[in-house]
């Protein structure tokens, strides 16, 4: 029998994932299906139970439905549980499992595709609302030298910050909390644009100094060259958008379902030929 996956987010219509998901079944000789399904803004948790006594056996879950998808788990791996929100369900056992691999999928992104590895760099994120939470505890994970987040609302930082610093499992680089007034000056071997201002087309307050030719300039957003990229670029830094980690995060979500690494680089070439 055909296992079946979904995507569930509000709007929908624009998800890559089935052709992504359906890309790496084929590759993979997964019996499986995967689509994309609408689900009424407050009626999640039904949407999530109905499928799964439908049988589904696992839901990416996208916008705005990551903290709920968190709330209705009855088990969560450590990614989700930093973020406390999730983007990957598995609906195959009695629990429902919250994962979150947005993390997992951006480092993968930056060490293997791009090769450029955290351990021992100075890194920064700029943002600290629920994308760049998604993530914070896979950047600290690998090691980096230093890890500066800087963010308007210092609240968001500092809740990160506290967050990380419980973490006891493996050790993890500490957060060190910056205004956007401190940078100036300052250099960075990474810089992660976690903000939504991509989506307003919005120019951050950052100095160019935080850039070098040998800086990667990454923003977690893809489908346009966003300000953060448009700066970035101007001062030599090699630059890069999201949509290596839409696919990366994707290829980590269907590990954990089906045990299976499918082959990423087919899937981004042929989405970038689009
Ligand atoms: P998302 O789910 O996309 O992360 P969010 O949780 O609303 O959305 O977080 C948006 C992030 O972008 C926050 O870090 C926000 O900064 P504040 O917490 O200080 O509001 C940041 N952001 C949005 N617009 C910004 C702007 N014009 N300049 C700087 N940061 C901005």
């Amino acid at each position: 029998m055909t296992d079946k996956y979904a995507v569930l987010g509000n709007p929908i219509a624009h998800s890559k994932s089935p052709m992504i998901h359906t890309e790496f079944a084929k590759q993979t000789n997964q019996d499986m299906q995967y689509e994309a399904i609408l689900s009424p803004l407050d009626s999640f948790a039904d949407t999530v139970r109905r499928l799964k006594a439908e049988g589904y056996k696992g839901l990416n879950v996208t916008v705005p439905f990551k903290f709920e998808a968190y709330n209705l788990a009855s088990q969560h791996k450590p990614s989700a549980m930093n973020a406390e929100a999730a983007n990957t369900l598995m609906l195959d056992g009695a629990d429902i499992v919250a994962d979150n691999t947005d993390g997992a999928g951006l480092v993968t992104d930056i060490q293997q595709n791009f090769a450029v590895a955290l351990q021992g760099k100075r890194v920064l994120m700029i943002g600290a609302g629920g994308a760049a939470q998604g993530v914070a505890l896979d950047i600290a994970k690998n090691a980096p030298a230093i890890f500066v987040v800087v963010n308007r609302s210092m609240d968001k930082v500092s809740a990160m910050q506290k967050k990380i610093a419980v973490i006891k499992d493996y050790p993890v680089t500490a957060i060190t909390a910056t205004r956007f007034e401190s940078l100036d000056g300052q250099n960075f071997d990474v810089v992660i644009n976690a903000t939504s201002t991509g989506l307003t087309d919005s120019a951050l307050p950052i100095p160019d100094s935080i850039f070098s030719k040998s800086t990667l300039a990454y923003d977690m957003m893809y489908g346009r060259e966003t300000p953060f990229m448009q700066q970035a670029r101007a001062t030599g830094a090699q630059v890069a958008d999201g949509l290596g980690m839409l696919v990366e995060q994707a290829a980590e979500a269907f590990y954990c379902w089906r045990g299976v690494r499918p082959d990423t680089q087919t899937v981004m070439q042929q989405m970038r030929a689009l």
